[in-house]
């Protein structure tokens, strides 16, 4: 048993320890993503495909996917892009034993891409602090035990005081923050594998204008959100400060996948009638590709984009 810990401490232990949460489970039995969703793939692949074209497709074309998770997307991936895209998928779990073998599946990036690096809901998982702001008004960090019971500990050390001031500033006794340093670390130890190419990371978040007050630390379990108690029984997860991440470009996820052609259009009813599987299809694409621009769910991710071109010396 653990006894009052910091955040990001326990958090690393639950999600990621031996016997962690992400060690045993997978996360589509606890919960939906994007990139679970075949319909997702096929307009990540139009996305490979103008990265391909913008780089004058090199010879080897790097596809990785960062926090696979069971590795639907990157699965998915490998049946729309020929045999010149290297695929990879980035995992602290172990390879699913479906997965097509051209697939490398590893626990590091690789040093040096150049191609489409992909991060799903990655970010959110990164272990961070929290601060909150005492009733005396001086922010600490706050503590947690294996029980999910919360109190504040030491006062915030001088760059995460830096941090909120800049990006997440805490007026008002009992308010909250996560603290996204780790996360932007970890967005910046990506971009830098990048030789050429792009970057993005899709992720559910908030800007400057709209920081929830209480912070949103919160645990998934079954298909449900429950209290996050850092015990290793559920996943532990925190919005992601977006804006504080330095990229080329920030947009929602429906704007993003309008560019890459969803949402897919519903088949004509004629079509149940002339090929009744092909309607089923259709129509099953289409409630897809609506839950993926939804705006009040899926469709209100973030995609954070950077793009690289970098000389070898
Ligand atoms: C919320 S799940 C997302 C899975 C998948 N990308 C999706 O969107 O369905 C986050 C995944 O990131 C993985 N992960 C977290 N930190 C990681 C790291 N440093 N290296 C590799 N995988 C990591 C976890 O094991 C987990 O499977």
């Amino acid at each position: 048993m653990h006894g009052f810990e910091r955040w990001r401490a326990a958090m690393e232990r639950a999600l990621y320890g031996p016997g962690g949460f992400y060690r045993r489970e997978k996360p589509s039995h606890h919960f939906a993503t994007s990139a679970q969703t075949p319909v997702f793939a096929e307009a990540v692949a139009r996305l490979a495909e103008a990265v391909d074209e913008m780089l004058g497709h090199p010879p080897v074309f790097d596809v990785v996917d960062v926090g696979a998770g069971n590795g639907e997307l990157i699965g998915h991936l490998a049946a729309h892009l020929d045999e010149r895209a290297r695929l990879a998928a980035v995992e602290l779990r172990p390879r699913p034993a479906d997965l097509p073998g051209r697939i490398e599946w590893r626990p590091e990036p690789p040093e040096s891409v150049t191609g489409l690096v992909i991060a799903c809901e990655l970010l959110d998982n990164v272990p961070c602090e929290v601060a909150v702001m005492d009733p005396a008004g001086r922010v600490r960090y706050e503590e947690v035990d294996e029980s999910g019971r919360t109190r504040p500990g030491d006062p915030v050390e001088d760059e995460d005081a830096k941090w909120l001031a800049q990006w997440w500033p805490l007026r008002v006794p009992g308010e909250r923050a996560e603290i996204g340093r780790p996360r932007e670390a970890a967005w910046k130890a990506l971009s830098d594998r990048v030789l050429a190419g792009t970057v993005v990371a899709i992720d559910y978040g908030h800007t400057m204008e709209r920081r929830p007050e209480a912070g949103t630390m919160t645990g998934f379990r079954d298909g449900r959100s429950v209290r996050p108690v850092p015990d290793g029984t559920c996943d532990i997860t925190a919005h992601v400060a977006v804006d504080a991440l330095e990229c080329d470009r920030l947009v929602r996820q429906r704007e993003a996948l309008a560019e890459l052609g969803l949402p897919v259009e519903r088949p004509h009813i004629a079509e149940a009638y002339r090929d009744p599987t092909a309607y089923a299809l259709g129509l099953a694409r289409s409630s897809a590709s609506a839950r993926l621009t939804d705006p009040t769910g899926l469709g209100a991710h973030w995609w954070m984009i950077a793009r690289r071109h970098r000389s070898r010396g």
